[in-house]
């Protein structure tokens, strides 16, 4: 199964991504966590380092080619599902191009949808285990003890609120383009982490 995750900011999609990865055994692949990982590791420029800070996207090239070797793998031969990638109408197409020319295509492009005063409070109160990547909440997933928690410099309130604008002025085009492909499913993000997901995994075939 090949699948695109598609949300605003802190709208669950990691949370749900984890779990929709484990049911059809097939890779999670964050754009965000690999720009994560190449800041962490000296590898991201700068000037990419600072937009990513300000809440706004990297240009389009950048994680279009992130996307083209990460698929490549051979872990991602029974498919893989994209986590916050594509956010644009140009890396949409890209993607389109790139899976035509392998002959595949996307099943499914799951659009998760939370009313944005909740996903202020989602994000500045998000928490990551450094060591696992567990995502956890301080108020509706709290972590265990021990956990090694990281908060994301960019989960600062001012700085949601530009990645909220950056996601609603970018990826406005993006559902529509979907909807006319009629591989978009509108899945309410609003409830507890397992009525999300039951919600996905019906809309993907899938009982548990
Ligand atoms: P990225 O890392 O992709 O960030 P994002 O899209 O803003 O999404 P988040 O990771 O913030 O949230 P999420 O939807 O995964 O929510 P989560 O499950 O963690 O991108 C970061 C940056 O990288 C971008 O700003 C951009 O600069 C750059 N970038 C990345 N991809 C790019 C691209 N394609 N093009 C250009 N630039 C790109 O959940 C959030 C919180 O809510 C957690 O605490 C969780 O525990 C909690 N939660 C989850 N579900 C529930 C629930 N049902 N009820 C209550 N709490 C819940």
């Amino acid at each position: 199964m090949r699948v695109v995750f598609v949300g605003p900011p802190a709208s669950g999609k990691g949370t749900q991504a984890k779990r929709v990865c484990a049911q059809w055994k097939i890779p999670q692949i964050s754009t965000g966590d690999m720009l994560r990982a190449a800041k962490a590791a000296g590898k991201l420029p700068a000037e990419l380092v600072e937009r990513m800070a300000a809440g706004a996207l990297v240009p389009d090239a950048t994680v279009i080619d992130l996307i083209d070797q990460r698929t490549r793998g051979s872990d991602c031969s029974p498919g893989f599902l994209l986590d916050g990638f594509p956010r644009t109408v140009p890396q949409a197409e890209a993607l389109d191009a790139m899976l035509r020319a392998r002959s595949v295509a996307l099943d499914h492009v799951v659009a998760l949808e939370v009313p944005r005063s909740m996903l202020i409070e989602r994000a500045v109160l998000r928490r990551t285990d450094k060591r696992t990547g567990q995502i956890y909440h301080l108020k509706y997933s709290p972590p265990p003890p021990g956990a090694d928690l990281e908060h994301r410099p960019d989960d600062r309130e001012d700085v949601v609120q530009k990645r909220l604008a950056t996601y609603e002025a970018m990826t406005a085009e993006l559902l529509p383009y979907y909807e006319a492909l009629h591989i978009l499913r509108r899945i309410e993000g609003v409830g507890s982490v397992d009525e999300v997901s039951n919600r996905i995994f019906a809309a993907l075939g899938a009982a548990r």
